[in-house]
């Protein structure tokens, strides 16, 4: 994780790798601290953009970072998570994610720049809940490829944080701007393709 520049500011959680993702369950999530950051009064008042060296999360991890007061994931999908993707299409309200309001780069099956790593904003699009991450295959019903469930209302979204037809929220999970700056290295808050 570099620590230089605009890279101070943020706390970062481990969600847990799949095998230990089935101790967590959909309620009442456990989730283990790694490490934080006191992020500079500079860069709090700026909103300044964050970088993440996403190499040490594994397959199956996700990583939660602060970002302008929001929780961004950033999910490491394994191959089969990726393609359950499109068994799931047809459930879906909006597959294509044909939101104009969002990033060129999420308008994939995927929704992502690199297909393994998803990076979304953890907020739910109903009423602003945080959903929890759900990877079991079943869990919350049987047509369940895994993915990402509202507590509040019952929201479903899918790996990539596209929503179900039928829940309450209307929209996508919104993917922030970001940018590649390295090889594994994510830069929230700078989008090269759609520079501000
Ligand atoms: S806030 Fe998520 S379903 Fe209502």
């Amino acid at each position: 994780m570099s620590t230089d520049g605009v890279n101070t500011s943020r706390r970062m959680w481990l969600i847990g790798a799949t095998a230990a993702v089935g101790a967590v369950g959909v309620v009442g999530a456990a989730v283990p601290f790694v490490r934080s950051w006191n992020p500079s009064a500079k860069a709090k008042a700026a909103g300044a953009p964050i970088e993440v060296d996403v190499s040490p999360i594994q397959p199956g991890q996700m990583i939660v970072v602060k970002w302008r007061g929001r929780p961004v994931w950033f999910l490491h999908r394994t191959q089969e998570e990726l393609a359950s993707l499109k068994t799931v299409e047809s459930l879906l309200r909006d597959p294509n994610s044909e939101d104009p309001q969002q990033p060129d780069y999420c308008k994939n099956t995927w929704r992502s720049i690199k297909p393994e790593m998803l990076v979304l904003v953890g907020i739910c699009t109903h009423l602003g809940c945080s959903p929890l991450y759900v990877p079991e295959k079943g869990k919350i019903e049987p047509s369940w490829e895994g993915g990402f469930f509202c507590p509040c209302h019952g929201s479903k979204y899918d790996l990539a944080g596209r929503v179900y037809a039928g829940v309450p929220a209307p929209k996508n999970l919104v993917v922030p701007p970001y940018s590649y700056t390295g090889a594994t290295v994510i830069t929230v808050g700078v989008d090269k393709e759609n520079p501000a």
